[in-house]
């Protein structure tokens, strides 16, 4: 394994060679043949040998790469402003900065850090209607021009600490199909868009286009195809009132995962045929996106190890038979990675699953799975059917990159998990190939 800073100066591609420098990211290289399977193994060997008790995520670039470039294959036209509250891993930033994202920051820390990877203010969009008014200042003291609005209270807000700012207003969408919801907090109505375009234009501020979010894990195509001609109104409306509108913002909502309800092609078949029919490509209209749990969700695996354990034995006197029933508990849970299940409605359950190698013979336990906290919601997984496990076995857990390491607490003192960004020296010498060639 080399350190990225390394293999960067190989590759000669400058932005890359930023972004990944080890001081940046610490990203590990996997060299020719090794897998993200025998970095997990490895890591396992050394942790166990150490007696230390730590769980880790890797965080696989190779995948993050194949879902920019699926990205890019469905949904030509439209940019990704990454949303950095799904996972800020300096390595996921900085992969997606090299390959040419924006993103989508929701606070003065999220601008500072994407701003600290040396991505430029020109590429990300302050995406929250509701913001302090310091996050603004610091916005406009960095070149981050770009904010979205939803009210009255917060143009006048803007008019005060931005005034120059290029406003996007964002229209509510219709996510009843959707697991999380965010439509009752965010989101102009088409009705208010009148009065608010018209304080805009009265306050002399600039609005330059309009955003939306369908809800986070979207499973109807169609409320995209009705936010996009909802858009299409708005814009109407707006260059009535002498705005040079320029920015459409499709927001996020997607998953990448292969097991959700609808697969991101079918989304993306459909975005492609409402932008063709509201927003055409020589109507000069810059479209964007902003999503999180599609690029974050797929690449991250957990690796915690089994702390302690009580078995449950039930004894049926008629029958003349005792069940077993296994209680593990490992050393991560709900209040640290795997705050998804408290936190991210479109993760309801995980699928906790043994490092070791299983054979199909061996016998299954009903399991419950907790986390290492005294509190009994720290729950991670209920009735699993697995193989037995001892204290000090690992278990392993995939799809655990979004809402995730950013909603995880430090309750009860529990450390949280290492993140190990992990990356193949190919990926990255063509990821380094893309940054010169997809740069947008
Ligand atoms: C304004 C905004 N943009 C983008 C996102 C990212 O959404 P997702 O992870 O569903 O793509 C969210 C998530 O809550 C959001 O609130």
């Amino acid at each position: 394994m080399e350190e990225l800073g390394i293999i960067a100066q190989k590759s000669s591609v400058e932005s890359v060679r930023h972004v990944f420098s080890a001081e940046n990211c610490g990203v590990n290289i996997l060299d020719s043949g090794r897998t993200m399977s025998d970095f997990i193994d490895d890591k396992i060997k050394e942790l166990s040998s150490k007696d230390g008790e730590k769980p880790f995520l890797v965080a696989d670039l190779d995948a993050l790469y194949e879902m920019h470039f699926r990205w890019l294959i469905s949904l030509p036209r439209v940019k990704p402003f990454y949303a950095v509250k799904c996972n800020n891993t300096p390595a996921i930033l900085g992969m997606l900065s090299a390959l040419g994202t924006g993103f989508d920051c929701a606070s003065k820390s999220e601008m500072q850090l994407a701003l600290s990877l040396g991505v430029t203010p020109d590429r990300i969009i302050y995406a929250h209607t509701t913001k302090p008014t310091a996050h603004i200042k610091y916005a406009r003291a960095h070149g981050v021009n770009t904010m979205t609005f939803d009210s009255e209270d917060e143009l006048i807000k803007i008019s005060r600490c931005h005034s120059k700012a290029k406003l996007v207003l964002r229209i509510a969408a219709d996510d009843a199909k959707s697991f999380s919801k965010l439509s009752s907090k965010f989101g102009a109505r088409l009705e208010q868009v009148g009065k608010l375009l018209t304080l805009a234009a009265e306050l002399h501020l600039e609005v330059i286009g309009v955003s939306f979010h369908v809800g986070s894990g979207c499973t109807e195509s169609s409320v995209f195809k009705q936010a996009i001609a909802d858009a299409r109104h708005v814009f109407d409306r707006a260059v009535m009132l002498g705005f040079q509108m320029n920015l459409l913002d499709i927001g996020g909502g997607f998953s990448g995962r292969e097991d959700f309800p609808v697969k991101f092609e079918e989304f993306s078949e459909v975005i492609n045929e409402a932008l063709d029919e509201f927003f055409p490509p020589d109507i000069g209209v810059k479209i964007i996106a902003e999503p999180g749990r599609y690029f974050a969700e797929t690449v991250f695996t957990l690796a915690t190890a089994v702390i302690a354990r009580r078995v449950i034995t039930s004894v049926d006197e008629d029958k003349g038979n005792s069940s077993q029933m296994m209680m593990y508990y490992l050393n991560d849970g709900v209040y640290g990675s795997v705050s998804c299940l408290l936190n991210d409605a479109a993760h309801p359950e995980i699928k906790p699953y043994l490092h070791r190698a299983v054979e199909s013979s061996e016998p299954r336990y009903q399991s419950v799975i907790w986390g290492p906290t005294c509190d009994s919601i720290d729950k991670v997984a209920d009735n699993c059917w697995i193989p037995e496990v001892h204290i000090g076995d690992w278990i392993l857990i995939d799809n655990m990159g979004a809402y995730t390491i950013t909603s995880c607490t430090d309750f009860n003192g529990f450390e949280r998990a290492q993140i190990y960004p992990v990356v193949s020296a190919k990926t990255l010498l063509t990821a380094g190939l893309s940054t010169a060639t997809l740069n947008i």
